[in-house]
């Protein structure tokens, strides 16, 4: 399959399903004119729900992005990307079976591995199955990452986790200066377990210089924070229990306060919410501050407020300070993916707080306005708007406006 062949069919998918969203807005002004309200949610609860989530609007706003990055990155040879994962029998595993990290640490991992597997032309697979399996909420998307067999037993393999080790330091050596393909080449199966950003490491290994080229990944674009949106496209699409999570929000902001979206990530730390979590200084204020800063210099007020936070209590406290109508969120129980205990909750549990982690992430992507904490759960999901830089404000001891990558936060703790 050529990439011009992906992308014209793509562009094909899009221009119907503009039409489609054309008739709906359409059809969205019709019902508008009813000015009952009663009658307007009975009338859309029931029948317009499912009319929605046939046409989805966030499924439309997906295929938008894959078109934008297709021309963003569009000098990616990605034949070769596909011709690595789909010839080469060597596997290269991003794998996580206990503490791996939150998800924005996974995210760090995973496409650090990926790089990393692309470079050693390996086949890239991705098994996580802690504390479910990654596969309820992400598919494949350009790439087929799933586990074909459980290669432990049969062949020879290498596990190497550099999270918690001591040879961390010597792996990450390793990456920068010598011939991996050499150092491994008699393990069939690598499995690989990190949080760490590895790219711009290994992008300047001068063993990789050659693949580095055919691929066409320019110096100037060599970080994590540069690929990261096209590798998280490239390698995930949201299964259907995702999709209808985030139609729901669309649709309830179409209802009532359609101007714009602001969202915000409140991550406090340790809370009622999260016992087993980490402590994280200089977080108390950070509610009274957003809701200030939102009231007083955003004053949009046809905007709707998207809230993710780490306690219930906050969360319960920004729908009284904005009303049920204004607010949208993501229904399910608040988790942290990683410091959990396995114990206490139940599988339905991990279950809907994983469904609601991964919906909170898709939606952080689509905002207008972004308020969010130092976080790697919100850095790479901000990282996903399609204009990374706009509007988007960082709280470190107060609120700060970022517009561009050279921007350093005043503190280094916050
Ligand atoms: C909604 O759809 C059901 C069956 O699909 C139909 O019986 C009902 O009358 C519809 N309601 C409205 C308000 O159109
Ligand atoms: C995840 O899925 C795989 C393959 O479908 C299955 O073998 C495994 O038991 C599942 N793991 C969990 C924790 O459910
Ligand atoms: C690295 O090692 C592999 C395997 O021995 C070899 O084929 C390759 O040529 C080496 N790369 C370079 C740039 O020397
Ligand atoms: C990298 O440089 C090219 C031109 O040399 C430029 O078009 C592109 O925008 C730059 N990319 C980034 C991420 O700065
Ligand atoms: C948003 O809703 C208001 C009030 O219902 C309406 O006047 C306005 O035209 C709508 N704007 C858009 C962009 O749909
Ligand atoms: C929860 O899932 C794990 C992994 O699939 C399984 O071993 C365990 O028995 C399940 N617990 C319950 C209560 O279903
Ligand atoms: C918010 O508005 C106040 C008063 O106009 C201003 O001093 C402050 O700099 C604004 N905050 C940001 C982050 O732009």
């Amino acid at each position: 399959m050529s990439i011009k062949y992906i992308w014209r069919h793509l562009l094909c998918l899009m221009k119907m399903f503009i039409l489609i969203f054309v008739i709906l807005l359409y059809y969205n002004d019709r019902i508008k004119q009813n000015k009952t309200l009663p009658l307007k949610l009975s009338c859309l609860n029931v029948n317009k729900t499912k009319y929605e989530s046939e046409i989805s609007i966030f499924k439309l706003r997906l295929n938008q992005r894959l078109f934008h990055l297709g021309q963003r990155f569009s000098h990616i040879n990605i034949n070769k990307l596909l011709h690595i994962q789909s010839s080469s029998t060597k596997t290269f595993t991003y794998f996580c079976s206990k503490f791996c990290g939150g998800w924005g640490d996974r995210l760090r991992g995973i496409t650090s591995a990926y790089i990393l597997a692309v470079l050693l032309q390996r086949r890239f697979v991705i098994d996580m199955q802690y504390p479910c399996n990654l596969t309820n909420f992400l598919l494949p998307n350009l790439i087929d990452w799933k586990p074909i067999y459980r290669i432990h037993q049969q062949k020879n393999s290498l596990k190497l986790d550099i999270m918690y080790s001591k040879y961390a330091d010597k792996v990450i050596s390793h990456m920068a200066t010598d011939n991996l393909t050499q150092i491994w080449l008699n393990y069939d199966n690598i499995f690989f377990t990190t949080n760490n950003d590895l790219i711009s490491i290994v992008l300047k290994n001068p063993f990789f210089k050659l693949i580095k080229s055919q691929i066409n990944i320019q110096s100037n674009e060599s970080t994590q924070q540069e690929l990261f949106p096209f590798l998280f496209e490239f390698l995930f699409k949201p299964t259907s229990i995702i999709i209808n999570k985030i139609d729901e929000l669309f649709l309830k902001s179409s209802l009532y306060f359609n101007q714009s979206i602001i969202c915000m990530h409140i991550r406090i730390g340790q809370s009622l919410t999260l016992r087993n979590d980490k402590k994280l200084p200089f977080r108390q204020a950070i509610v009274h501050d957003m809701l200030e800063f939102i009231d007083k210099n955003l004053t949009d007020s046809y905007s709707s407020i998207f809230v993710t936070s780490d306690s219930y209590q906050i969360q319960q406290d920004i729908y009284k300070h904005y009303g049920n109508n204004r607010l949208l969120s993501v229904s399910g129980p608040i988790i942290h993916i990683d410091r959990l205990n396995t114990k206490m909750e139940s599988n339905e549990t991990l279950y809907h707080g994983f469904v609601k982690v991964i919906s909170d992430f898709y939606f952080l992507g689509e905002c207008d306005t972004l308020l969010r904490p130092r976080s790697g759960f919100s850095e790479w999901a901000g990282r996903r708007r399609l204009k990374e830089y706009s509007n988007l404000y960082i709280y470190c001891r107060g609120i700060h406006r970022v517009t561009s990558s050279k921007w350093r936060r005043p503190y280094n703790l916050c």
